[in-house]
């Protein structure tokens, strides 16, 4: 089609439009395919744009548009003159155009956000499919670790959240009961900021009546982007402490758990697209140095740290001949309580859920630039499920959307994961052998 602005002809039936809308239709049909479903919305909205374009800007008259006048008021003396002028336009089809362009820009938008940030449907593993299966999942009283649990739960696994305190944790057990319609979920506390409490996760977690093996760790639980450096109990900064380091003590913890699996375990260590941002330099030297703190720069490198925990775990357990894999996933951009100290610039989640609310750009952002935690949650709990075909596929994987993810090359150098290993060991003075571990 020719698309004709100031005056020149063109066609009454753009073409365009219609096939824009042959190829929504085509896109629509195509479930599997999501970068076409993308690319197919993102041209509407092109399409949608050229319509506005069309219907305001075709009409002005060259010289109007030379001397820099707006198109609108183009529009508005040719409708005052009524009459169809150079090219043959009419002014009356204006608001058809206007209503067409507004139309196929919102369909893109909804499209866009539909397509590019919910991801793919939810994932439900099916129910009972996951009888018999432990699965323990670190902050799960809200966010992403408590949407894990629901869906886990209703899919017949015994599921054990923790949480910082007693009454976050056993408030979340209620609602996954509820909301699972399960019974066999259960709560112990989790501090991944103190390591003696975490050193003490192990005994406590074996002292219940589901406690003699563990199928499934979830580490989900996470901190991000604190502005000003904090440090854990332990004297690490908060970020790399809580994401890393806590979570690298539960692992050697719980491993000889993991050892008496129900056929082959698996840890699954939810990391972020955020690791993309960390390099090579930023897992060297002194970790965590004051000096080299900003609040993102904390937050890619204990994200990348995930990855490379993630990748050398698996690795030793293949070697050791250990019946377990190790994953790593980003669960997309999502909508829950992880961005509370950019919104509050503190760690009360209630606080940041006020202000949002009270604020009109934070909660756009939050509705319209992210994905809800149904749909967040789906990669983790796939992996959780052994969905990506069992639990001795995929290891040392790195995924997004249920599917392999886009990996930051640093991930895959294995001299630096075990350089980051030895450095958690001595850092956290706890030996993970994973030859050797034994309950
Ligand atoms: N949301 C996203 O867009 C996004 C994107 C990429 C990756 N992720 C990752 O997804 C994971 C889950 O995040 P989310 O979005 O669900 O965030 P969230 O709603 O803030 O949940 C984080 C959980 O971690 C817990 N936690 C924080 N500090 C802890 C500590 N010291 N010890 C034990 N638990 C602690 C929190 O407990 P409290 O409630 O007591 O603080 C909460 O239960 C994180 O690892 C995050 O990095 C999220």
């Amino acid at each position: 089609m020719r698309i004709c602005l100031h005056g020149r002809p063109r066609p009454k039936q753009p073409r365009l439009l219609h096939f824009c809308f042959c190829l929504l239709g085509l896109v629509a049909i195509c479930p599997e395919r999501q970068w076409l479903r993308s690319s197919g919305f993102l041209v509407a909205g092109a399409a949608g744009c050229a319509r506005l374009e069309l219907a305001t800007g075709a009409r002005a008259a060259p010289e109007s548009v030379g001397r820099g006048a707006w198109p609108h008021k183009s529009i508005q003396r040719r409708a005052a003159e009524g009459s169809a002028a150079a090219g043959g336009d009419d002014g009356s089809d204006i608001p058809r155009r206007l209503t067409l362009g507004v139309g196929l820009s919102l369909l893109a938008a909804v499209g866009a956000k539909r397509f590019l940030i919910d991801g793919p449907p939810e994932f439900d593993p099916a129910p009972r499919s996951l009888q018999g299966r432990t699965v323990l999942i670190t902050g799960a009283n809200t966010g992403l670790g408590k949407e894990s649990a629901i869906r886990l739960a209703r899919a017949g696994a015994t599921v054990v959240i923790t949480a910082r305190t007693d009454e976050k944790g056993l408030q979340a057990l209620e609602a996954i009961k509820a909301a699972s319609s399960a019974s066999d979920v259960h709560f112990l506390q989790l501090d991944l900021a103190d390591l003696a409490n975490v050193r003490s996760f192990r005994q406590r977690f074996q002292s219940q009546s589901y406690g003699e093996k563990l199928d499934v760790l979830l580490n989900n639980a996470g901190v991000m982007a604190i502005p000003e450096r904090r440090q854990t109990k332990d004297g690490f900064e908060q970020q790399f402490g809580v994401n890393h380091l806590g979570h690298f003590t539960l692992v050697a913890q719980m491993l000889p758990l993991l050892k008496k699996a129900t056929g082959f375990a698996r840890v699954i260590n939810v990391s972020s697209t955020a690791h993309l941002g960390a390099t090579k330099e930023n897992m060297e030297g002194d970790l965590m140095a004051p000096e080299r703190y900003t609040q993102w720069g904390a937050y890619c490198q204990s994200k990348l740290a995930n990855v490379l925990f993630a990748k050398e775990l698996d690795r030793r357990f293949k070697q050791a001949g250990v019946k377990a894999t190790a994953v790593a996933c980003h669960p997309g951009g999502v909508d829950t309580d992880l961005a509370r100290w950019l919104v509050v610039n503190s760690e009360d989640a209630a606080a940041a859920k006020k202000a949002r609310k009270e604020n009109a750009a934070f909660e756009a952002i939050g509705t319209f630039l992210t994905r809800d935690v149904q749909h967040g949650a789906n990669t983790q709990v796939y992996l959780a499920a052994g969905a990506d075909g069992g639990y001795d596929r995929s290891g040392g994987g790195y995924f997004d959307n249920m599917a392999p993810g886009l990996l930051n090359p640093v991930a895959d150098d294995e001299a630096l994961a075990k350089q980051l290993w030895t450095e958690s060991e001595r850092l956290t003075g706890t030996k993970l052998d994973v030859s050797s571990a034994a309950a």
